[in-house]
């Protein structure tokens, strides 16, 4: 039978328990899961993609049918070379929803067996993104209920900065 492989793709600036949720949950439902570092050229990156990755492998281990990779190119061109018919995304506000939802409408017209599932966010994380892990890192927060503990020290030293 056919392997019923689903991506994650993002952008994990850094990863957060937030997108972790989404991961296990698409693991529990397919066979296999990649974890994609992805590029968005609407976004500047704070980590380069080599640490993304290294933060999504770590963060990701114990899970058996997870893997991690980046890719510079095409969402869509990804999934066909990898046999993946899947894209699971998290949803969580109505902000997210535009954007989330031209993007599914593109990879679908670039590659017209993928579907684009949404999964609602957990309510713990509704408010969580990369964006305020880094913002909270920067000016010495705890960042302990947002990302996992094994990367918590590395990103906590990465980002702090120090007061002018
Ligand atoms: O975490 P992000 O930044 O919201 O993830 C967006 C991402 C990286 C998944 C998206 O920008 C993407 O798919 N990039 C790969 C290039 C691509 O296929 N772009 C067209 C998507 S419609």
């Amino acid at each position: 039978m056919e392997k019923r492989i689903a991506i994650c793709p993002g952008s994990f600036d850094p990863i957060t328990l937030g997108h972790l949720d989404i991961i296990r949950r698409s693991a529990a439902l397919f066979d296999e899961v990649v974890v994609l570092v992805s590029v968005n050229y609407e976004k500047h990156t704070t980590f380069t993609a080599a640490e993304r990755v290294d933060m999504a492998r770590r963060a990701t281990e114990g899970l058996d049918n997870v893997r991690v990779d980046s890719d510079n190119g095409l969402l869509a061109e990804y999934a066909k070379n990898t046999g993946a018919r899947w894209l699971v995304k998290g949803l969580r506000a109505m902000s997210d929803f535009e954007y989330e939802f031209q993007m599914a409408l593109t990879n679908k017209k670039l590659y017209p067996e993928l579907e684009t599932l949404f999964f609602t966010t957990d309510i713990r994380y509704m408010y969580l993104s990369s964006s305020m892990v880094r913002q909270v890192a920067a000016f010495g927060g705890d960042i302990s209920e947002f990302v996992c503990p094994q990367l918590k020290q590395e990103i906590a030293a990465r980002l702090r900065r120090a007061p002018d």
